[in-house]
């Protein structure tokens, strides 16, 4: 859907210059939800690393902001040096913002975004237990491969059409509306 406005929040594509926002909402990740996202326990010294290299990995990233805070995060990275045939997603919800639709919302964003930028398939790797992400997959008709205690959802986005790609360009307008209210000016989108 094109409006950003959902739950009282923002949907829109995060800049480099938010790497910090994106790191703070990492490391408010509850131990269960850290432990899901990244599938396995790990530090704070873990994410602040993982958040400073949010420029170096080649993804694009969708927050969803209330009152300036980036409360769910939803990346999609290429795999290997370019944008190819084949995509990464990864979610993150803090809990206070779980079970409301805003993963739904995220996953239908990068789905998007894949389809716009020709991926076949879009690969979301998660824990066996976490069942949760296996039913907002489920939603957009992912395969679910189950392998040694892991799921691989994959999602085989359809080929882009003029309103899909209008679709996203009227997102990232009014993103960027939102954007340039708390942004310094010399900022540059993620991916
Ligand atoms: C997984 C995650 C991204 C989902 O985001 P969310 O905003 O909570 O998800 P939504 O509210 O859009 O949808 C959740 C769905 O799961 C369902 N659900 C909730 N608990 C469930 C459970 N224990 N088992 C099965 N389904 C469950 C909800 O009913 C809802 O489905 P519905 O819309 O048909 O009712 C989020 O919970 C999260 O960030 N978890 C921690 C990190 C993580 O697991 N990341 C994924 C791996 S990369």
């Amino acid at each position: 859907m094109p409006e950003s406005h959902l739950w009282g929040g923002t949907i829109r594509k995060m800049w480099l210059s938010e790497a910090d926002k994106f790191r703070d909402h990492l490391l408010r990740l509850d131990r269960d939800s850290r432990r899901m996202r990244f599938g396995m326990a790990v530090s704070d010294a873990f994410i602040i690393d993982y958040a400073s290299r949010l420029g170096e990995m080649k993804c694009l990233v969708y927050g969803f902001f209330v009152e300036g805070e980036l409360r769910a995060a939803a990346e999609m990275r290429q795999i290997g040096d370019a944008w190819s045939a084949d995509a990464e997603g990864a979610f993150s919800v803090e809990h206070d913002y779980q079970n409301r639709g805003v993963g739904t919302e995220l996953l239908g964003r990068i789905i998007r975004a894949a389809r716009n930028r020709g991926i076949q398939r879009l690969y979301m790797n998660c824990l066996a237990e976490n069942h949760k992400m296996q039913r907002i997959c489920r939603k957009y008709e992912a395969e679910l491969l189950f392998d040694h205690g892991e799921v691989v959802g994959r999602v085989l986005p359809a080929l882009p059409t003029y309103i899909s790609l209008w679709e996203e360009a009227v997102d990232d307008t009014s993103g960027f509306v939102m954007a340039m209210i708390d942004l310094p000016v010399h900022s540059e989108p993620v991916a």
